[in-house]
């Protein structure tokens, strides 16, 4: 059994809390003993109507925990085995190597860090400490994109084309995501999963060109749209915007094979073959990114196998990425390679 511990209580931490409870309640052989938050207020009731996954909970009773309001305090008192990590952005390199240097396994949240010095100290602290780290790019266990994923690996459409994949909604309400230092802003926060995926399903692009639009005077680009270049040609497209007011949250994806297309509208997966028949595909299961993630990072550390779908490796790889989108944003859309 893994004694587990959450750091960050705020919105996504709370999503956290929902998915722990329901993974022991059904059975995974974890055990949540402590939570950790700065703020006093994160272990009473909030307004969770602006929940746009769907994860958090107004209340929980979270008497049944340890609580704690530093991460030192929670090391220092605490025996666990895993600690998931969900503080802002900006520290997430700092926590997670904490928690590692504390011999605990450790699943931080996306992005990985905002530089690549961050994610290097994050990947030589859990090898030096002998202990796995994941980080949170949930995407790759959502049920669409991991059955999309199935298209790349088997070929069952032929060899990739292209595809177009996007994210919209409304601005957070928190300063410190409208921060560029801080949160990397809508290209480094919500982009990421986006920039994730086409790290996952095409390779890492040799270029990027981005452009970007700053609405928020000192946040990173609130929308931005980008081109991928691969030797391929592969005619790939991602746009992101949390400047947008139609009200709600949307994502999904056009996959384009040699053989056949690939399309999530946000509400329901479809594949076509070549000749405009459409192939009928398993039912998906409607559990979001977070509980299959959790439980797959659960069951490598349980089995002691290799991290196939979501290595730090890949994940910093994606901060390379975004680090050079960011770049060609600054430069007007300039074409900037990935080194
Ligand atoms: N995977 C996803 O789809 C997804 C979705 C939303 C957010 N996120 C990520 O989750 C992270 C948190 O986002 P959020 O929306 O919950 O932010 P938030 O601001 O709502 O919550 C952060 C919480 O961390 C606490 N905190 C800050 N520093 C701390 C520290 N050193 N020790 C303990 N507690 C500390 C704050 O008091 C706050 O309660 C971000 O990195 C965000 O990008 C991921």
């Amino acid at each position: 059994m893994l004694k587990m511990g959450l750091v960050g209580l705020g919105s996504m931490g709370r999503g956290h809390l929902s998915v722990l409870e329901q993974l022991m309640a059904d059975g995974v052989d974890i055990k949540l003993v402590a939570l950790c938050d700065i703020d006093p207020k994160a272990f009473g009731k909030v307004d969770a109507t602006l929940n746009l996954e769907g994860m958090e909970k107004a209340d929980y009773d979270f008497s049944k925990y340890h609580l704690y309001s530093t991460v030192e305090d929670m090391l220092e008192n605490e025996e666990l085995d895993l600690v998931n990590v969900v503080v802002p952005t900006y520290e997430h390199s700092t926590v997670a190597c904490k928690v590692m240097n504390k011999g605990i396994h450790c699943l931080s949240e996306k992005p990985m860090a905002l530089s690549l010095a961050q994610c290097q100290l994050m990947i030589d602290t859990a090898k030096k400490n002998n202990v796995r780290l994941m980080i949170g790019q949930c995407l790759r266990f959502w049920g669409e994109w991991a059955l999309l994923k199935e298209f790349f690996t088997t070929g069952k459409l032929g060899a990739p084309v292209g595809g177009f994949y996007y994210r919209n909604g409304g601005t957070p309400t928190k300063d410190w995501f409208l921060c560029r230092e801080k949160g990397g802003g809508g290209l480094f926060d919500q982009h990421i999963h986006d920039v994730d995926m086409v790290n996952y399903l095409y390779g890492m692009p040799k270029a990027v060109s981005t452009v970007g639009k700053i609405c928020i005077p000192g946040s990173g680009y609130d929308t931005c749209a980008t081109n991928y270049i691969y030797d391929e040609n592969y005619c790939i497209h991602t746009e992101n915007i949390w400047v947008n007011y139609e009200g709600g949250f949307r994502h999904g994806f056009r996959a384009d094979f040699e053989e056949g297309t690939v399309v999530f509208d946000g509400t329901k997966i479809r594949a076509y073959k070549k000749d405009y028949s459409e192939i009928v595909l398993p039912d998906v299961p409607q559990l979001g990114g977070h509980y299959p993630e959790i439980k797959y990072f659960v069951d490598i550390i349980q089995s002691g196998a290799a991290n196939t779908i979501n290595p730090p490796e890949s994940s910093m790889d994606t901060i390379r990425i975004a680090l050079a989108e960011m770049q060609s944003a600054d430069l007007g859309g300039q074409i900037v390679e990935i080194k």
